[in-house]
């Protein structure tokens, strides 16, 4: 076991860090505030290979393993999540989902676009009946014979307006249950398509999440992904991937606000001393770096195990159940730690606080993560 990060990794890891630094810093607190998607810190994000992080450069993405799509992730949320939900929902919800099942066809024509981040993709498998219970589809794909039929409303589609790529889970066959799931990509063009509104939200503010209509859309055959029937394993394999990144946001968020409160309580004077000094303060400080440095490893074994092409379904679930429950507590305890002054923006934590709450939702809630835990370890 090697705990040593390569060059490469160092590499990235401080290419994020500083893109965090000087880019995404300057505007945070006014895109949090006013719901603005960060469009040219996304387009920039393109231009770094961020977008595609783990994409085969034949296809224009970066060729990196999941290690450093772990070590970005982190980087990026510790400033802006909103900005890295877009990228992780991108990469391993998107792109992987399109290169590992798709075909060459669909590659050339969507992977490369989504890789480069010249367009954005988005995940549509929630409904107003089915987030937690993903078997539950009303959306229907009804087989025309040389296209599906698409009819059907999805929610909380993070990149809802601003994505141009989406894959769409829809029950081909209710028949069938599960099995008769298919998954879909979609075009924003394609006539009968319609973004509804968008959520004002509690955290992640800077991205868009919107509910999506579909009314009679053509969907051409060749645009199903996988054969026929293949939507719902789809749909869980992509998302026990895109679990890892979720995780890694969860883990940046907590950092973010532990390396925040680390610097303030060094400043910040009380009762003679820096609060540091305080051992209040000092034990809050080591309970957020002990269950940092645990969620860190955790999220760093979920992508070894999937770049050595191992069976990473538990681990991408534990790291997400844990890093999610880290960066709720450490974000509270961060607001703690700065007093009243972590209840103001200009301090960041509360923005942190809030954000951390969707790591336990979105992509599985926290009680989705259990089922998963819970059968693997039952079997
Ligand atoms: N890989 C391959 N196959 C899988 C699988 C996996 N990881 N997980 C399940 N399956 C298969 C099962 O083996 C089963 O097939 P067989 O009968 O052939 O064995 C089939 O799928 C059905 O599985 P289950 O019986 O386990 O199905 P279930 O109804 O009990 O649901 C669940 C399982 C884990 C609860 C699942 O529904 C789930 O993960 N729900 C949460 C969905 C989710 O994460 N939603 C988030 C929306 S996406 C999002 O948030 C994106 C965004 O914008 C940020």
């Amino acid at each position: 076991m090697d705990f040593k990060f390569t060059e490469e990794h160092e590499m990235i890891k401080n290419a994020a860090r500083d893109f965090a630094k000087n880019e995404l810093l300057p505007g945070v607190i006014e895109r949090d505030e006013k719901q603005t998607f960060p469009k040219e810190q996304i387009k920039k994000l393109g231009e770094l290979g961020f977008m595609g992080m783990m994409v085969d450069p034949k296809y224009g993405g970066s060729g990196m393993d999941t290690i450093s799509y772990v070590l970005a992730m982190e980087e990026i949320s510790k400033i802006d999540a909103s900005c890295s939900v877009i990228m992780s929902v991108n990469n391993s919800l998107v792109c992987w989902g399109i290169e590992t099942f798709g075909t060459d066809q669909q590659k050339e024509k969507y992977l490369k676009p989504l890789a480069t981040g010249e367009v954005i993709g988005a995940f549509c498998l929630s409904e107003p009946e089915a987030g937690s219970d993903a078997t539950s589809q009303k959306t229907t794909a009804i087989d025309m014979g040389d296209h599906y039929l698409l009819n059907g409303t999805k929610n909380w589609i993070t990149n809802g307006s601003s994505a141009s790529v989406f894959l769409v889970i829809a029950q081909t066959d209710v028949e069938k249950g599960y099995k008769g799931i298919n998954a879909f990509i979609v075009e924003k063009e394609m006539d009968g398509f319609v973004v509804g509104l968008k959520e004002n939200k509690l955290g992640i503010r800077g991205s868009d999440t919107h509910s999506l209509m579909f009314t009679d859309v053509k969907v051409p055959k060749e645009n199903r992904i996988g054969d026929d029937g293949f939507g719902f394993t789809f749909a869980m394999k992509t998302l026990a991937g895109g679990r890892i990144g979720i995780a890694a946001q969860a883990l940046g968020i907590a950092s973010g606000a532990y390396e925040l409160s680390l610097e303030y309580s060094k400043q910040r004077k009380a009762f003679g001393k820096e609060i540091s000094k305080h051992q209040a303060i000092a034990f809050k400080l080591s309970d957020m770096a002990t269950e940092i440095e645990a969620a860190r490893l955790l999220c760093l074994k979920a992508a070894w195990l999937k770049d050595n092409n191992k069976n990473y379904d538990k681990a991408s679930a534990i790291a997400k159940v844990f890093s999610s429950e880290v960066a709720m507590k450490t974000t509270v305890e961060a607001v703690q730690v700065h007093g009243g002054y972590g209840f103001v923006k200009e301090y960041h934590v509360e923005r942190l606080m809030r954000d951390a709450k969707i790591t336990q939702i979105y992509e599985g809630t926290s009680e989705i993560q259990r089922i998963v835990i819970s059968r693997s370890v039952l079997k």
